[in-house]
């Protein structure tokens, strides 16, 4: 059954466009935005600034619980979605290679999505919510009005997420960034729990090549739209 507050998901690897394409939606429908990736990495980085592993997660959860507040913005088109924690606006720490590698082996764990699924759920509000992540579209919001699966090829999403470290003044290896972006697509694939698999009802799109007001031209093309 599809709830009353509309949702679009848009699901994809790395580096697919997913972050640009739900901010620009979000900006344009005037709708939530739900950045789930953030979601995990402010975990990841909690966990890891409170110098708590993944054995004590359990029973240090409630307190971590009480804690985790994030919210987004969506900011400004050119510059990521901004995430904010605890009212504090913890982009740059979070949006780096680093933390990405220790989220991706995190987010593997059936712990941390149980812990994860509720805070997500919550962002499903009036006028409506756009969703981007792995599971978005499989597991989150399978009542989805719109399901989107972005894809792109390895070197364009490499190229992409390049770009996207030196506008946040980060330096980067473009040899290490492919290796590290292909690992984590692997790993993500082929998790047990909750891999990146593009839902059955979803609309695909490869985004190689084509600029992002172009992918927003072909998803209000689709009938949802008109
Ligand atoms: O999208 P982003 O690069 O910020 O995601 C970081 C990592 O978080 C991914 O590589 C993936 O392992 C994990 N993730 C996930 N499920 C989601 C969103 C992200 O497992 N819905």
């Amino acid at each position: 059954m599809k709830s009353s507050t509309p949702v679009i998901t848009i699901d994809g690897p790395s580096g697919a466009g997913k972050g640009t394409i739900a901010q620009m939606l979000a900006l344009e429908l005037n709708w939530n935005i739900l950045d789930s990736g953030a979601l995990y990495r402010t975990l990841a980085f909690l966990l890891h600034q409170e110098n708590i592993s993944l054995n004590q997660f359990a029973e240090k959860k409630e307190k971590i619980q009480k804690d985790f507040k994030v919210q987004f913005d969506p900011g400004v088109i050119g510059e990521p979605v901004r995430v904010i924690f605890n009212n504090i606006d913890i982009t740059n720490k979070v949006r780096n290679e680093e933390i990405a590698k220790k989220t991706s082996m995190l987010a593997a764990d059936p712990s941390i999505r149980e812990f994860i699924r509720p805070c997500q759920r919550e962002f499903m509000k009036h006028p409506g919510l756009i969703a981007d992540g792995r599971d978005m579209g499989t597991v989150i919001f399978p009542d989805a009005n719109l399901k989107i699966f972005l894809t792109a090829s390895l070197e364009e999403r490499a190229k992409r997420r390049e770009q996207q470290l030196k506008r946040q003044g980060m330096e980067v290896n473009m040899r290490v960034l492919l290796e590290e972006l292909e690992d984590r697509d692997q790993k993500d694939r082929e998790r047990e729990h909750s891999p990146l698999v593009a839902a059955k009802d979803s609309v695909e799109l490869d985004t190689t090549n084509i600029k992002p007001e172009g992918v927003i031209k072909k998803i209000k093309a689709l009938p949802f739209f008109n």
